[in-house]
């Protein structure tokens, strides 16, 4: 089963909601059923590693984040079983590229697996303070807690 999480510039919340995932994979002992990638639908960051901001934020949780910005393709709809936006511009942007629609079906909200939070998108933080940063590796541990107990993964892995 092969995740991808998808934000704007791919240096805060999709590589946190990538590396918190991995984690929670790795608690459960499936790194060898769920593989995790995360990708931008902007170019703006290409190459960079996470936000400085960002990695503070997630090392209060005990989550180092790892990897670096790529843009979003076409070739990932192939690529991914379950691609999972970070708020509903992503998740328009990610849809306009699937013109037929014929993947559609692989391309969720993050936050509609959240099961303590009722924030329906995780918010970008980019331009606000610490505590935007807090907030969502907050809304990511539940979301990723709710993908990985969720029936739609369970059932295909
Ligand atoms: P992200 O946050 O989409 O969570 O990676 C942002 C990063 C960069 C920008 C906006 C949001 N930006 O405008 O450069």
């Amino acid at each position: 089963m092969k995740l991808l999480f998808v934000c704007l510039g791919n240096i805060c919340r999709s590589p946190s909601a990538e590396n918190i995932m991995n984690h929670l994979i790795h608690q459960a002992g499936l790194e060898n059923k769920i593989q995790c990638d995360s990708a931008g639908t902007s170019s703006y960051h290409i190459g960079s590693a996470p936000d400085l901001r960002m990695n503070v934020a997630a090392k209060l949780r005990g989550i180092e984040l790892v990897g670096h910005a790529r843009q979003f393709t076409k070739a990932d709809f192939e690529e991914f079983d379950l691609i999972l936006a970070m708020d509903r511009e992503n998740h328009e942007n990610i849809c306009a590229l699937d013109r037929s629609g014929q993947y559609r079906h692989k391309v969720r909200l993050m936050c509609d697996f959240c099961t303590r939070h009722t924030l329906k998108e995780v918010p970008d933080p980019y331009y606000g303070g610490d505590e935007g940063f807090n907030q969502v590796i907050d809304l990511l541990f539940d979301a990723c807690d709710g993908l990985l107990n969720a029936e739609l993964l369970n059932n295909a892995i």
